[in-house]
């Protein structure tokens, strides 16, 4: 469990407004080392929103002196402002956000990026879009009828931007059709649907994970034009772009089921070393194959450990050391074999099936049991 975040109490901030008042909007904003966007983020807010009746919530993971920054500019600075400075940036980007949903106090929570790609001034109208159509969450959209993408620098970048929305309303065919941008960095949500106990933020996609975990009743889209970034540079990198598979197939197929598609592909790609060294042992030197499917077995074994230990459960690893791990991993992975030699002597001997496919059949039989013994004991969470 991270340990809860730093608040850092700035002048006129939440704590000091009377218990219960409601304000009609809070502003959350998520912050990676953007000192040199806040000043004028915090500029054109002001002037785009009421300073009574709002409250802006910043939560950095910031590396450098951004909160320090947004200290400064938050002096004399007409509008209520709140740093959470996070001192573990659990689920990044997602899990910032959720923070930031969990501390507002508006009726209506805005999450726009810091850089100044989503402009402030849509921020009224995403609130007002909201409670004129009675709606629980409102997206601005690049995509809406009006809005733009024009600040996505490079074909590059859009290909991705594109392919990765086109891909997500595929797999959740149903629900998302109606959203114009599901990966849009820029929503309103009203505060009364949300249920943050229910969120399991990770990475960029947040407004994905609360359209799938929160399902809000109605959704209306308010265009903008994405702008070019104020300063400063993208935080996006191929690492965040492998996270948001993950998230995909967590959202989709839930953690468990995952987690076993990722296993499966591991174990698909043991089947390469495993088979390669069998045909080597057994087609080319002649070894008898029940050796030679053993040794096969190890070096798989060896090649499977690697995959999963240093992908599938690298957050998992701390429960156990490094030789209990391997010595468990291995111990399991030929312990299949006590399944898998008389399965192979069945086949290839009793059978006469040939060595290789015989051994493929073992290999997949033993698969599912293999996956429910990692996932509920060795690993167990
Ligand atoms: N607290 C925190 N922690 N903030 C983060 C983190 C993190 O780990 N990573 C990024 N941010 C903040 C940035 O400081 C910025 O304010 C905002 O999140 C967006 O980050 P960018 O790095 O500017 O993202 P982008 O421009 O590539 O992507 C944005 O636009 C996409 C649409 O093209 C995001 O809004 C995406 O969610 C959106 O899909
Ligand atoms: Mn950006």
């Amino acid at each position: 469990e991270a340990p809860a975040p730093v608040r850092a109490t700035l002048r006129g901030t939440i704590g000091e407004l009377p218990v219960g008042t409601a304000l009609k909007q809070t502003v959350v904003v998520p912050t990676y080392n953007e000192r040199d966007n806040i000043g004028t983020l915090l500029e054109r807010l002001a002037s785009a929103l009421p300073a009574n009746d709002t409250e802006i919530v910043f939560v950095d993971d910031s590396t450098d002196d951004t909160p320090d920054v947004i200290r400064a500019a938050a002096d004399g600075y007409p509008i209520p402002v709140t740093v959470l400075h996070r001192e573990h940036a659990t689920g990044g980007l997602g899990g910032a956000v959720v923070e930031g949903l969990r501390a507002a106090r508006g009726e209506w929570i805005v999450v726009m990026d810091a850089d100044l790609q989503h402009p402030p001034e849509v921020v009224p109208a995403l609130v007002a879009a909201g409670r004129r159509d009675g709606a629980d969450l409102v997206v601005g959209s690049r995509y809406a009828g009006g809005g733009s993408r024009a600040g996505l620098d490079g074909g590059y970048r859009r290909l991705v931007s594109g392919g990765s929305t086109l891909v997500t309303k595929v797999i959740f065919r149903t629900n998302l059709l109606q959203v114009s941008d599901p990966m849009s960095g820029l929503f309103a949500i009203r505060a009364s649907s949300l249920e943050t106990g229910e969120l399991r933020p990770l990475g960029y996609k947040i407004l994905l994970e609360l359209i799938v975990r929160n399902r809000p009743g109605r959704i209306v889209e308010v265009p903008y034009a994405f702008q070019p970034r104020h300063a400063g540079e993208s935080k996006s990198s191929l690492a965040e772009g492998l996270r948001f598979g993950k998230h995909l197939a967590i959202l989709r197929f839930g953690a468990k089921r995952a987690r076993m598609l990722v296993f499966a592909m591991i174990g698909v790609s043991g089947l390469l070393p495993n088979q390669a060294a069998l045909w080597l042992l057994h087609a080319v030197f002649g070894v008898h194959y029940v050796p030679a499917a053993i040794v096969a077995n190890l070096i798989a074994v060896g090649w499977n450990f690697a995959l999963t230990d240093a992908l599938l459960y690298r957050n998992r690893r701390q429960h156990r050391s490094f030789a209990g791990r391997i010595s468990r991993f291995f111990l399991l992975g030929n312990a299949d074999l006590l399944l898998r030699v008389p399965l192979l002597a069945l086949l290839v001997s009793g059978l006469h099936v040939g060595v290789l496919i015989a051994n493929l059949i073992t290999l997949l039989v033993s698969f599912v049991l293999r996956f429910l013994i990692l996932d509920g004991v060795i690993y167990r969470a």
